[in-house]
């Protein structure tokens, strides 16, 4: 984990612990040294996933936070948010937006009006955050996208920023995350195991993918570093074309990729939700390059490898 270890003991209070990412980080940053508060929804889940180790504090996000969690903690980590991978109602927008900005800007208050003794918040957003960018290249300065989850990283960013005349703010926009347990993957490779591997649209969309432990190890950096704050793209240096992904993990499984998934049908099965499966997104991460971030998996073929050929893989 970028050789660094962390000082001993420091608390963290982290929210969005039980999800695909928290499962990773949890176990990460304890091992690291850290102890660990986390908020969660349903204490049974958290207990199930963490029965040892870490202390639970049962939270909803539309109440405040619960009375002294903040007392001794030197960071707070947000990772909440209402999944995106469904089917777009207006209802449910609602819900993905709240699930964010509503949570984040909690979580501020509490970091502006408290006392307490955290330095640091580090709060993730999307790079859906640009919108569908075509061929065009994206690294940390390009301008927000114009579509709604474009809108809703904005104001999720908005709110996060908030805290840093008090905190050091740190938010990751990630790209799309490779987990053999979360999210992407196992939302597509079932499909690949019965021969009915393919793409959305024509393929030639840009995907910017991150695998996981190096999301967790941009954690671990961000956190460690005083000098590190400001928004970040995470995000494997090497972008590729959503067709070079489906070939890759047609060659991993051994299995064709011949089905293309007309904009048309995926409308109908997501609403929404479509535009963003068939946004290209070519997006650098220029500032952690910058920084000497180093990549445990910069190339896709080794990240998907890892993931597809571990023991309890799909
Ligand atoms: N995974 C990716 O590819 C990816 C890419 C870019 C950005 N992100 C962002 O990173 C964050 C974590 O991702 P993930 O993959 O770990 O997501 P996830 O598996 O869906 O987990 C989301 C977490 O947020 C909590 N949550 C869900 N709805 C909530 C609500 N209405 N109010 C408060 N908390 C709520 C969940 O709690 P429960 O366990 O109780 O449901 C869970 O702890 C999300 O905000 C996501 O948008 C993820």
């Amino acid at each position: 984990m970028q050789g660094l270890l962390a000082e001993p003991g420091r608390c963290l209070v982290v929210v969005g612990g039980t999800g695909g990412l928290g499962r990773r980080l949890v176990p990460a940053l304890v091992q690291q040294g850290y102890r660990l508060r986390l908020l969660v929804r349903s204490l049974s889940k958290a207990v199930r996933l963490f029965p040892a180790g870490v202390e639970h504090y049962v939270w909803d996000s539309r109440r405040e936070l619960p009375e002294r969690v903040l007392d001794g903690a030197w960071g707070v980590l947000n990772f909440a948010g209402a999944p995106i991978a469904r089917r777009w109602t207006p209802k449910y927008r609602q819900i993905i937006l709240e699930s964010r900005v509503a949570t984040t800007q909690r979580l501020v208050h509490a970091l502006l009006s408290a006392q307490h003794s955290v330095q640091v918040f580090l709060s993730v957003s999307a790079i859906g955050y640009y919108g569908d960018c075509g061929e065009k290249e994206c690294d940390e300065d390009t301008p927000a996208g114009m579509d709604f989850l474009a809108s809703v990283c904005q104001r999720w960013e908005e709110a996060a920023l908030m805290a840093a005349e008090r905190v050091r703010v740190i938010i990751p926009r990630l790209g799309v995350v490779l987990d053999r347990q979360a999210g992407f993957l196992p939302h597509l490779v079932p499909s690949f195991r019965v021969f009915l591997g393919g793409m959305p649209g024509n393929g030639q969309q840009w995907v910017s993918w991150i695998h996981w432990s190096d999301v967790v190890s941009f954690v671990l950096w961000g956190l460690q570093i005083p000098t590190v704050g400001g928004v970040y793209n995470v995000v494997a240096p090497h972008a590729v074309r959503f067709r070079e992904l489906c070939q890759a993990l047609g060659c991993l499984l051994q299995r064709p990729c011949w089905l293309r998934i007309p904009v048309w049908g995926l409308r109908l099965r997501y609403g929404g939700l479509a535009d963003t499966l068939t946004a290209s997104q070519r997006v650098l991460p220029r500032k952690v390059t910058e920084a000497g971030f180093n990549f445990r998996f910069p190339k896709l073929m080794e990240a998907l490898r890892e993931e597809l050929t571990e023991s309890d893989s799909l």
